[in-house]
């Protein structure tokens, strides 16, 4: 039987349990293009500036959505990637409790905000073709496993990593995998953006802003 995938049993109770902040961009929608709102800091001059932004970015969103043929609900932005990678410890991970996987060699900051969020780090060294060992990586999990950080182009070594190593990791790690997408133009392969609907636990992590200044999709 296949088995059902609840992504809000890995969210920490805390993060589960908040309610939406609601800012008076939310609550006067409908108004607000008319509406100065000085308690926000904004300035009645218009100056193109003036405006508290949008919290949702919901415009960028639907633009970028046009582009990488994703849908806004599933972009979240960020300030760089390390700032998401970031936010999905703190979403994911309890502190002095959970552990993440890493694959080294690879990018060094999972380990840093590792440590910075108090998460153990399992580390499972890539293969001597610089490939994820699958069974290596599932044995070594346990029920605190929280995400495993897939690199791909990794991070030093450059290759990416086989569609097939990373599928069978996608179907078979009970936790988040992220795959980090931060040289995906460099590469010929298709971002794993493509196949989010597929699976639940997956979140992929890209430079956007970079690839549109390289004039790529
Ligand atoms: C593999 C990898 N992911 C993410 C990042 C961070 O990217 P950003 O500058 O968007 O935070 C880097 C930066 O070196 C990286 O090498």
């Amino acid at each position: 039987m296949e088995k059902i995938f609840n992504l809000n049993a890995l969210v920490r109770k805390n993060i589960n349990a908040l309610k939406p902040y609601s800012s008076a961009r939310d609550e006067y929608n409908s108004e607000t293009q008319d509406m100065v709102f000085l308690d926000a800091n904004e300035n009645p001059f218009n100056t193109g500036m003036n405006r508290y932004p949008d919290p949702h970015q919901l415009k960028v969103k639907q633009l970028l959505s046009k582009i990488k043929g994703i849908s806004t609900e599933n972009i979240l932005l960020g300030n760089g990637s390390d700032e998401v990678l970031d936010l999905i410890f703190r979403a994911f991970c309890e502190p002095n409790e959970d552990n993440v996987i890493t694959l080294p060699p690879t990018y060094g900051m999972y380990e840093v905000l590792a440590n910075t969020n108090a998460i153990d780090v399992i580390n499972v060294a890539l293969s001597n073709g610089f490939q994820p060992k699958v069974d290596a990586i599932i044995a070594a999990s346990n029920n605190k496993s929280k995400i495993l950080f897939l690199c791909s182009p990794n991070n030093p070594t450059a290759n990416s990593f086989d569609a097939s190593k990373i599928e069978s990791l996608l179907k078979a790690f009970e936790g988040v995998v992220v795959i980090d997408e931060a040289y995906i133009d460099f590469s010929n392969e298709e971002s794993w953006g493509s196949r989010l609907h597929e699976f639940p636990n997956l979140v992929v992590t890209r430079d956007t802003f970079k690839s549109i200044r390289f004039g790529r999709n």
